[in-house]
């Protein structure tokens, strides 16, 4: 085990649901290992190059152990993939530190949305508040059973009364009402959500809808890999001008706008840079945004006249930005 970073075996490989398996690390070496909060990830490097980030999904209070589960996204960019066809029982993979961008925070009672892979952050939500006797309830969207990811342990007696499982088929319109979850809402309720952006989106819009308290809402955004649903194309370079000063920057596949923005002595206020809280918000003067966040909603992508430019990119060669 290094200062920074970790060497850990994977121990066992477990097909979850139909496309996703878990995988248990421990570390090298054996002992504990350092301890993480309900909603953590790590950096894994994955054979092939590729760094991805994965939730943890275990209990946090385990020490012996990580536990991350992978999708495979065979139109993805090659990292689930990787996992999946060249990760075997024994190997060893090299992850960052755990780290907390989507703190389980106090609250009277939680309210947890997961849609497909997004499962894995609140999961380890789930065993946080059972250890607590708290109150909470998760609800969890998928196509089928059969997509539906750790269901076993979601229907043992630990968890039981505490999920509901919501299978559309493939129709969101047949899946969790989310307007009607969000129609009511006793006080010190948190919600806590992660999943495809689509679901995200429509937690987010019924959320402003009956006026739940943004603080006390929480998103927690997937790579576009992970989710299969923020964008249909890979990333190609293409040109962001700024109306000030008529300077033209590219921006390569790999870097944000928001990179190659601050590279170039332009202040843009950021604070998630995940497409989730809106700070990064740019009026675009010209051109079509590839609009990668879970926070516009869907009249204000279509209208293409702003974007967030921590993730999103460009359909059109060029982008006009008002800076
Ligand atoms: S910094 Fe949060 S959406 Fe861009």
């Amino acid at each position: 085990m290094v200062h920074d970073s970790l060497r850990l075996r994977v121990t066992r490989i477990t097909p979850e649901a139909e496309g996703i398996r878990s995988y248990e690390l421990v570390p090298m070496e054996g002992g504990a290992l350092p301890p993480f909060e309900a909603g953590s990830h790590v950096d894994v490097h994955v054979p092939g190059g590729f760094l991805r980030q994965y939730s943890l999904c275990n209990d946090p209070e385990e020490r012996h152990r990580y536990v991350i589960a992978v999708q495979c996204d065979p139109k993805g960019r090659g990292g689930s993939q990787a996992m999946h066809e060249r990760v075997r029982v024994g190997d060893v993979l090299t992850t960052s530190l755990p780290r907390c961008d989507f703190p389980l925070l106090y609250a009277r009672s939680h309210v947890l949305v997961a849609g497909g892979i997004g499962i894995t952050p609140l999961l380890s939500m789930a065993h946080a508040l059972r250890r607590q006797g708290a109150r909470w309830h998760l609800h969890y969207c998928t196509r089928s059973p059969e997509r539906t990811a750790f269901r076993e342990l979601l229907t043992s007696p630990a968890f039981a009364g505490h999920v509901t499982f919501h299978h559309d088929g493939g129709d969101p319109a047949r899946g969790l009402d989310v307007r009607a979850l969000l129609s009511t809402r006793s006080g010190g309720t948190r919600l806590y959500c992660c999943g495809p952006a689509g679901l995200m989106r429509a937690v987010r819009e019924a959320s402003l809808q009956h006026t739940w308290p943004r603080e006390k809402v929480h998103f927690e955004a997937f790579s576009a890999e992970a989710s299969g649903a923020i964008s249909d194309r890979a990333d190609t370079e293409f040109q962001v001008v700024i109306r000030s000063t008529g300077a033209c920057y590219p921006v390569p596949p790999g870097k944000t706008v928001l990179n190659v923005l601050r590279q170039n002595g332009l202040r843009v206020p950021s604070d998630c840079e995940a497409g989730t809280c809106g700070t990064c918000l740019t009026r675009v003067l010209d051109g079509d945004p590839d609009h990668r966040d879970t926070f516009l909603p869907e009249a204000r992508r279509a209208a293409r006249c702003d974007m967030l430019v921590c993730v999103s990119r460009a359909r059109s060669r060029k982008l006009v930005l008002d800076l």
